[in-house]
């Protein structure tokens, strides 16, 4: 029982409903469920917005959906999804509404937390980031010594980095291209140090981009920052003002830094870090693409959204998704999933992905307190398509793990290619095609022998198959789909996590490292004891500052 009554995860009976049907079903060979259906490829398809989703390369049967689909009604995904998009605290440990949800929705939605409507304020931050942006691209907001802008610095890190990281990627081609922006998010100095050793501070402005403005990263690089412009232009405090706009939303610590809150885009603590992108944290990713190309990225995102709130189980996509990863981590012992994408712009997809579903699902404590007794959030991992075909894609083949796998793909190249360039994409998509066909269907014995192929070699050139894909297909990357897309995961996650019982908004797991760095710091830089350092670290910080000459 949980603490608040209710039967625990694993005993109810639409768990065991569905741990007794994997035992019934043994081995799924997805050449034999192909065979005696011929519609599955057209069957097992659902639309979203621009997104076709295949899932008919999926180690189920109707009964495994219509029973996982039991267990989602069980685990009454939907309220806890109804309360989500009504603004309740779902995220109890902090005690927060999550509302990412109400970062999309149109001028004329009510959404209230605490009685107040959220939904005007995040217009009116959408609406000042729209003038600031169209004031640098336009050349009218300018460097202290007059100069236009050619470069934007985003320093922030995790929710405040990888979103706008990657979608400035996804969307390149929609950039404008006089304008640069560079991300920078890591403590160590060269990240720093790369990102603005060609730059003419004149010509730059810094993004201190931080929900908390405490985070040691962000502000440490903010501060080198400052002093590097600085010292380029004369030393004048008031230099600061025209460079350096901060989102955040602590106004205090923004003022306590320095940068003066008129140049300060607010978001709110109802906006998770990792779901943040879409808020002001974006304003990067909107200078660049403009503020048009940002709202139609937002109705990406909401098209999604609606689609979650209101479609049945049975065409609910972000249900589906999150229940066929429930399926291969609870009940076929998956560990991992890989999202494979076939773009060059989505090159830091997979990244953004890892912190918004493991740093989410990555719990082993329930809504209740108590641990929990099933898997939680799978290692997510990946890199576009074809690298990976050349790098890892022999153990997904071959090798001895199950790892579901989602391959994203697109219909047209983008536009800006020249004609030579886009006839590449036929041979992109072919393999895009022919690696979910192998994975799915592999290659028998007899078809090797036919081959000509030596005996002795036959086991090594035989692919048993079954490796579980979904492919999501669209005609083009557009701002909108990068939103669906991005909805459409972030949903799952949600899914997920109301299905594991966990509070998927929080993220505890990430402070004791915090705390612990500031503790061995001063043992670094001044050799000072740290109280209770295991043998291990210990001996570690005396051969650093060993190595250091310290
Ligand atoms: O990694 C922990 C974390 O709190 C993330 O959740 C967050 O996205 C990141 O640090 C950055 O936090 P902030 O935006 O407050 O600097």
């Amino acid at each position: 029982m949980n603490a608040d009554g209710r039967t625990r995860l694993d005993q109810i009976p639409e768990w065991t409903a569905l741990a007794k049907h994997r035992e019934e079903l043994g081995d799924v060979r997805l050449r034999e469920v192909f065979a005696a259906d011929p519609d599955r490829g057209t069957a097992y398809t659902l639309r979203v917005g621009d997104l076709y989703i295949d899932y008919s390369k999926h180690l189920v049967t109707d009964e495994t959906l219509r029973l996982l689909r039991e267990l989602a009604s069980a685990t009454d995904v939907f309220g806890l999804r109804d309360a989500m998009f009504r603004g309740e605290r779902i995220n109890t440990t902090e005690d927060r509404a999550v509302l990412h949800t109400a970062l999309r929705a149109p001028r004329d939605a009510v959404i209230e937390v605490d009685g107040e409507n959220v939904v005007p304020g995040v217009h009116e931050v959408l609406d000042k980031m729209a003038a600031f942006a169209d004031r640098v691209r336009s050349g009218e907001w300018t460097g202290h010594t007059g100069k236009r802008i050619r470069t934007v610095v985003n320093v922030g890190i995790g929710g405040s980095d990888l979103g706008p990281a990657m979608a400035y990627e996804a969307l390149r081609a929609y950039t404008d291209r006089d304008l640069t922006v560079r991300f920078v998010s890591n403590v160590d100095g060269a990240d720093l140090h790369e990102a603005l050793r060609d730059l003419d501070p004149a010509e730059t402005l810094f993004i201190i981009a931080s929900k908390t403005f405490t985070t040691i990263e962000t502000v440490t690089n903010a501060t080198s920052a400052r002093t590097w412009l600085l010292n380029a232009l004369g030393g004048e405090e008031a230099a600061v003002a025209q460079h350096f706009v901060a989102l955040s939303t602590n106004a205090e610590k923004v003022a306590d830094f320095g940068i003066d809150t008129a140049n300060m885009f607010e978001f709110w603590d109802w906006v998770g870090g990792r779901y943040s992108y879409d808020s002001a944290i974006g304003l990067s990713l909107m200078i660049a693409i403009g503020p048009d190309r940002f709202r139609e990225m937002l109705d990406g995102f909401r098209l999604v959204d609606e689609h979650f709130r209101t479609a049945p189980a049975e065409s609910n996509v972000p249900l589906l998704l999150g229940l066929l990863g429930v399926w291969y981590g609870n009940f076929l012992g998956a560990q991992s999933h890989a999202v494979l994408p076939y773009s060059h712009y989505l090159s830091k997809f997979t990244a953004y992905l890892q912190q918004l579903d493991m740093e989410s699902n990555g719990k082993y404590v329930g809504r209740d307190g108590r641990e929990v007794r099933w898997q939680t959030g799978p290692v997510v991992w990946g890199t576009p398509g074809t690298n990976g075909q050349h790098a890892y894609y022999q153990l997904i083949h071959q090798g001895t793990k199950l790892i579901p796998a989602d391959f994203i793909g697109f219909a047209e190249p983008v536009a800006e290619l020249s004609e030579d360039l886009k006839a590449q994409h036929d041979l992109l998509m072919a393999n895009f095609f022919a690696q979910t066909q192998a994975l799915a269907f592999g290659k028998t014995p007899d078809e090797v022998r036919a081959e000509g192929v030596p005996e002795e070699l036959v086991p090594h050139k035989t692919f048993k198959g079954d490796h579980p894909t979904t492919t999501i297909l669209a005609r083009e990357l557009t701002p909108s789909v990068l939103g669906q897309l991005v909805a459409l995961y972030e949903h799952k996650v949600f899914v997920q996590g109301a299905i594991w019982d966990i509070d998927s908004f929080d993220q505890w797991g990430v402070e004791l490292g915090k705390v612990l760095a500031r503790r061995v710091e001063p043992a670094l830089t001044e050799g000072a004891g740290v109280p209770g350092l295991d043998a291990s670290t210990q001996a570690l910080v005396a051969t650093y500052r060993e190595l250091r000459g310290r």
